[in-house]
């Protein structure tokens, strides 16, 4: 594997990270995160079919490659930690093409475990989803009750077991990451229906009214990327992650109109949203059980007007620079 600008003195002291889905929004702040630290190579893959190159952070090796390829399997040599962070993750997308979704998302994550396998990676810390819980009334929701509905989350439900298997039959190690509503900045706003932050921001700075789908009384728990990249570094160096899965939220959550209030107040807007009927596949309320992560140490630590100024401040900047 081609180092590119590390001696090779530096990098025996060096961990391999590889991360999929890096031009993501996850994925680059991860990249991001760990460059900071110095202790790390990063490799990096995406095949920017929703992410964008310019968020590849430099000082990472970029391969634009799709995950059901095998031509990324030579990447894994020498890997210490893969996150797999690529998917079709868009519910709206996923209930139009399930066939692509179980593609990507099944298959893709299935050759990618069959990657780390080869390369005998330590670890695979990857990608779940809160929606595998939008079929489930008990909230807050502990990580133990799944009722996934819609072809997303059936699509992450599937992988889980695949990772199960790859324990169980070829103890390939894996940590499995139930994120909630992750937000901040390079949470993607190009998509047609954005997430709610990015698609309440964009709009209210460009003056125009944002969309509310459904009554606006939805709940969800948001967490904020940088303490989700807290979690992913204690799961590369706390052994008790391995084999488990974890929720990754607040433990609080929002109604969508309260959210929106926040963010009008914040750019002081009194701009009103429109209203349009509901999507499909999406639960009414999310509300994380976080008590197995805390147990490690870990807590969420910024809030939410805090962490909104960072999208806000990101989007801002986007317009600024004449992206959008
Ligand atoms: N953001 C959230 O709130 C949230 C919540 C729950 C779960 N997740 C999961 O976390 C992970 C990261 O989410 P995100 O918000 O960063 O999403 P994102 O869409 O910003 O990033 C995913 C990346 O995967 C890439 N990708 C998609 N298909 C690919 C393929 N076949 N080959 C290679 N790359 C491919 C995309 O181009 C994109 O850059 C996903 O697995 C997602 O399902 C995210």
């Amino acid at each position: 594997m081609a180092k590119k600008g590390f001696s090779d003195e530096n990098l025996v002291n060096m961990i391999n990270v590889l991360i999929t889905g890096v031009a993501g929004f996850i994925g680059s702040n991860l990249a991001d995160r760990l460059l900071q630290e110095d202790d790390y190579y990063i490799i990096g893959i995406d095949n920017l079919s929703y992410g964008v190159r310019e968020q590849v952070p430099e000082g990472i090796e970029f391969y634009e490659l799709d995950i059901r390829d095998k031509s990324i399997y030579p990447l894994f040599k020498d890997i210490d930690y893969v996150f797999h962070l690529a998917a079709k993750n868009s519910i709206i997308d996923c209930q139009n093409d399930p066939v692509e979704t179980a593609d990507i998302n099944v298959t893709g994550s299935v050759n990618v475990f069959q990657a780390s396998l080869r390369a005998k990676v330590k670890k695979i810390i990857y990608a779940e989803s809160s929606a595998m819980y939008e079929g489930c009334d008990i909230l807050p929701t502990p990580e133990n009750i799944v009722v996934p509905e819609s072809f997303y989350a059936i699509s992450k439900y599937s992988s889980m077991y695949f990772a199960k298997a790859y324990a169980r039959y070829y103890n390939l190690k894996s940590t499995a990451l139930r994120y909630f509503c992750v937000y901040g900045p390079r949470q993607d706003y190009r998509r047609t229906i954005p997430p709610v932050f990015s698609a309440f921001i964009i709009k209210l700075l460009k003056g125009e009214q944002p969309i509310i789908y459904g009554t606006g009384d939805k709940r969800r728990d948001f967490i904020h990327v940088d303490d989700v990249n807290d979690f992913h570094i204690i799961c590369m160096n706390d052994d008790r992650t391995t084999g488990k899965v974890f929720n990754l939220g607040c433990g609080k959550n929002y109604s969508v109109k309260e959210i929106y209030h926040t963010i009008s107040d914040l750019l002081h807007s009194d701009i009103k949203p429109i209203f349009k009927p509901d999507l499909p596949g999406e639960a009414f309320a999310n509300l994380a059980d976080i008590t197995e992560a805390k147990k490690l140490g870990w807590e969420p630590k910024i809030d939410l007007t805090t962490g909104l100024r960072t999208s806000i401040n990101y989007i801002q900047n986007e317009i600024k620079l004449g992206k959008t």
